[in-house]
């Protein structure tokens, strides 16, 4: 069955302003924070209304697709399922920090076919459709052509068992620090990714990221031009948590051996 990505992405934008606005308005006022498993794993009460606004927006205007978001827990049914992070960066908005964003894709036969990517304090939405480019606020979007790790503006990401220091990530940044290279860490996988497609970074990678924290940048990065896999470098599904690699294409094979 041919999937209408347009339509999809239309919505997925409507939904990720509504939730950008609720978020802004948040953003700075006091409200509830509590924890979750895993240390410094912080939600607020910003997380869950975000989320609600988008359920509703996607699954009023799709009520037969599926839905997997972060905070309601996952009813992965239907022939498109609508992966979400209804608010990517949580513990940078508990703490006053306005990095943070709104990722929701659509996803048909294993494929992200629509996604986009808003970052309310900015008012930048990047979004991408399957085989028709990516895009910020309307521009078209390219990675890097950096093909040098010495020229290179690399970014991570720390899961919240850091400590623990799973495939040694601790080390692999302190080993790509010790060469020079500017590092970044933001705290918000979507924008990490989306700031790959954006030409911003030259690449990033995590150890350990959940399907709603990469699968709409999956798709941004792909569409333009980059390349995201797993370490080893076998696809993301975006139904399963795993390793993520993305970068602008020419540096993947140097920091797959970097990083694994
Ligand atoms: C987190 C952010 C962070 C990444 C963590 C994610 P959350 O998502 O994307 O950058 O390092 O692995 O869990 O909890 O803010 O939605
Ligand atoms: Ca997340
Ligand atoms: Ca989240």
């Amino acid at each position: 069955m041919k999937k209408n990505s347009s339509e999809f992405l239309t919505v997925a934008i409507e939904a990720a302003l509504q939730a950008g606005d609720l978020l802004r308005k948040g953003f700075g006022t006091s409200f509830e924070i509590t924890s979750k498993p895993g240390r410094h794993n912080l939600v607020t009460e910003y997380d869950k209304l975000a989320e609600s606004c988008i359920f509703s927006c996607l699954l009023k205007r799709f009520p037969t697709h599926g839905f997997i978001g972060e905070e309601q827990g996952q009813t992965k049914k239907g022939d498109v399922v609508w992966i979400v992070d209804p608010l990517d960066g949580t513990v940078n908005f508990a703490h006053g920090i306005p990095l943070f964003a709104v990722s929701i894709a659509a996803v048909a036969e294993n494929q992200v076919i629509a996604a986009c990517i808003y970052q309310p304090m900015t008012q930048e939405l990047f979004w991408a459709e399957k085989d028709k480019g990516a895009f910020l606020n309307g521009a078209g979007l390219r990675v890097t052509t950096t093909s040098s790790l010495d020229e290179a503006m690399l970014a991570t990401g720390f899961p919240y068992n850091v400590h623990e220091d799973p495939l040694h990530c601790i080390e692999t940044f302190a080993k790509m620090t010790r060469k020079g290279i500017p590092m970044r860490r933001f705290g918000s996988a979507a924008i990490d990714l989306a700031y790959v497609a954006a030409g911003r970074f030259d690449a990033y990678w995590e150890v350990s990221l959940q399907p709603w924290d990469f699968a709409g940048g999956k798709l941004l990065v792909e569409e333009a031009g980059g390349k995201i896999s797993q370490y080893d470098g076998s696809p993301c599904d975006p139904f399963k948590a795993s390793t993520v690699l993305a970068t602008n294409r020419l540096l993947h094979p140097v920091l797959q051996k970097e990083i694994q």
